[in-house]
């Protein structure tokens, strides 16, 4: 099989983390069996959203290389990221995939200047080969995502506003001249009113320098902006995806349905840890051997509890959701 003309290739991809507590031990299948493709010859937005502990962040770290799946395939550009080994490669990889996180602190300690972490970017990834070029190359990523070098130069992060270094966290990320982005619920530590210009940003930036976004949110109405295609995921599962405009505007499944409705603020996240304690309603939705959906869902039938449905193709959308076949 030739994925070279793709940029991402994911087939039944799938993550298992042991949980539980020493009383209730329980394999949870983070990510269950995702399959998802992104074009190479045409950038786009793909949305991931979902509920609290469905499974986005894992995904996302699959795909930044962090995290090994325990089944499935993962190609970029056509080659096995589990396999990269050598420094060289992974630096390739790095620069090539980039991620954004939620907290700005992340990208840049409060200790030092911003633009030390602008700098190293740009000459750790030899983007310039003469030192004096730099700050033109700065200046350029700083313009596109609405800032200047002048504005940056000699300051610290705590200078800035929430939203300003979000917005030089995304200017870092494209010093390298990424083709994908991984942004894992960008803003949602920004202040509401500022959400959307930075949202925009993604928009802005696949137009001008063709680079794919992930762009992971509960937010839905962000989502839709700019979003070209969007996946709904339910513990792990994706359960309904294709354009943004049918799955939000005319929702299949009976879960997007309801996150359509009534979705919740996101958690802040917390530092990863072997063992993380789920609810028991939680490992219960995990475990069922059916629809993830099944218990809440108003449409729910006998094979729901049985089998996970089949994704099946229904107005340009892939839905697992037995009314749909
Ligand atoms: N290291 C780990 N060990 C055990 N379980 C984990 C680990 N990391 C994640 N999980 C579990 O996997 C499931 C998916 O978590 P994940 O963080 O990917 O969800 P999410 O969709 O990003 O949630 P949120 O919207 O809250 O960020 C959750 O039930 C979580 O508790
Ligand atoms: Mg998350």
């Amino acid at each position: 099989m030739n994925h070279n003309n793709k940029l991402l290739f994911i087939k039944n991809l799938t993550k298992i983390f042991s949980a539980g507590s020493f009383l209730f031990k329980s394999n949870i299948v983070a990510v269950n069996n995702v399959s998802l493709e992104l074009n190479a010859q045409r950038a786009e937005i793909f949305t991931l959203a979902g509920e609290s502990g469905s499974g986005k962040t894992t995904l996302a770290r699959i795909i930044l290389g962090l995290v090994r799946p325990t089944s499935g395939t993962i190609l970029y550009k056509g080659r096995d990221i589990t396999q990269i080994k050598s420094a060289k490669d992974w630096k390739w990889f790095t620069r090539e995939v980039q991620p954004i996180s939620q907290n700005p602190f992340d990208t840049f300690s409060p200790l030092n200047k911003v633009e030390t972490y602008l700098y190293d970017t740009a000459i750790n990834y030899n983007i310039v080969t003469n030192k004096s070029e730099v700050y033109n190359i700065l200046d350029e990523k700083l313009k596109a995502v609405g800032l200047s070098w002048d504005e940056v130069r000699g300051k610290y992060p705590n200078e800035f506003s929430g939203g300003q270094l979000q917005r030089l966290s995304i200017a870092r990320a494209i010093i390298t001249n990424p083709s994908l982005i991984v942004a894992d619920e960008p803003v949602s530590m920004i202040d509401a009113s500022l959400r959307m210009s930075i949202v925009n940003l993604f928009k802005n930036l696949k137009e001008q320098f063709n680079v794919s976004v992930i762009y992971i949110t509960h937010d839905l109405a962000t989502a839709y902006y700019i979003s070209d295609r969007i996946a709904i995921m339910l513990r792990g599962s994706i359960v309904e995806s294709g354009p943004v405009e049918k799955v939000l505007n005319a929702p299949l499944h009976p879960y997007t349905k309801l996150l359509k409705q009534s979705i919740p603020e996101p958690t802040i996240d917390v530092q990863w840890e072997e063992e993380i304690q789920l609810s028991v309603t939680e490992i219960k939705e995990f475990t069922a051997s059916g629809c993830k959906f099944a218990a809440r869902c108003p449409y729910v039938m006998e094979t729901c509890k049985t089998k996970e449905p089949e994704e099946t193709f229904v107005d340009e959308r892939a839905v697992r959701c037995y009314l749909y076949k």
